[in-house]
């Protein structure tokens, strides 16, 4: 297992905020059903930079590139270079390790599975990743690794990140891409009670239920969205989002999800699937 320690500053709280599904070209032109990925990415980054909003690291929940080039993943490294917090990532559906992992080693950006995050919180990175599937899986190793990540520090509140979406969130054609081993994920994670909250990309929309007494959160992507409770493929008209989580000393999380607010993102709601 490869940990990270993330130190805490003064206050009593770890802000994060996550970046999903960017999606990105190594052509800056480049665009995913009508929209430019490397404009909507770079609108969320400007609104985010826009609120001075302090906040002790960056968390990538996958579908970092579509083209599954360096470049790609060399874009997203530039776009997050304005600022010196580090930056966790995981790989989605869509990503190309070899090519992630080009852009390593990074100065921001770190590649492990545990990050000690101040006093309180560790943050497990999972990847859920079947190579050439749109569908999740965690493999034995995964399992594991959760496992003992939440086995060695029971007095750590924890918050689990993966890209898949690990139960049902009403949209049928999205649904059978969730993690298909859900089940043995959730037996694992029954046994824990410190985890607080799993939190999730590859829905590119909002979502914030309770699942065996475990928050379920997953963000809207920096490019297009998906229309919440439709059964067939369909693309809404809301803006590139992000979201911003304060992961607070009693195991509370305060989390809201911003949306780009100086420019609209209208992609093709014609197309018939991605
Ligand atoms: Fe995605």
């Amino acid at each position: 297992m490869q940990t990270y320690s993330l130190p805490q500053d003064n206050s009593d709280s770890v802000l994060l905020l996550q970046l999903t599904d960017t999606h990105l070209f190594a052509d800056a032109t480049g665009s995913l059903l009508g929209v430019a990925t490397k404009d909507s990415f770079h609108a969320v980054l400007d609104e985010v930079a826009a609120q001075l909003r302090p906040f002790d690291a960056i968390i990538a929940t996958g579908d970092i590139s579509q083209d599954h080039t360096p470049a790609s993943y060399q874009r997203f490294a530039d776009g997050i270079g304005r600022w010196v917090q580090p930056c966790f990532w995981l790989p989605g559906n869509h990503d190309y390790q070899p090519s992630m992992k080009s852009v390593l080693p990074s100065p921001q950006i770190k590649a492990c599975d545990q990050v000690l995050a101040g006093e309180h919180w560790q943050v497990i990175l999972l990847d859920s990743q079947v190579v050439g599937v749109p569908h999740g899986e965690l493999s034995q190793a995964q399992l594991q690794m959760l496992d003992q990540a939440l086995a060695a520090y029971p007095d750590r509140h924890a918050l689990v990140l993966l890209h898949h979406h690990p139960l049902a969130a009403g949209s049928r054609w999205l649904d059978q891409h969730q993690l298909k081993n859900h089940q043995a994920f959730w037996q694992v994670v029954s046994a824990y009670p410190q985890v607080k909250a799993v939190l999730c990309g590859h829905i590119h929309q909002e979502l914030d239920v309770l699942h065996q007494g475990v928050r379920v959160l997953a963000t809207p992507s920096t490019c297009i969205q998906f229309k919440p409770d439709s059964n067939d493929f369909a693309l809404d008209q809301s803006n590139p989002g992000w979201r911003w989580l304060s992961l607070q000393a009693n195991g509370e999380i305060d989390t809201k999800v911003e949306r780009v607010r100086q420019r609209s993102f209208s992609p093709q709601f014609d197309a018939a699937g991605y």
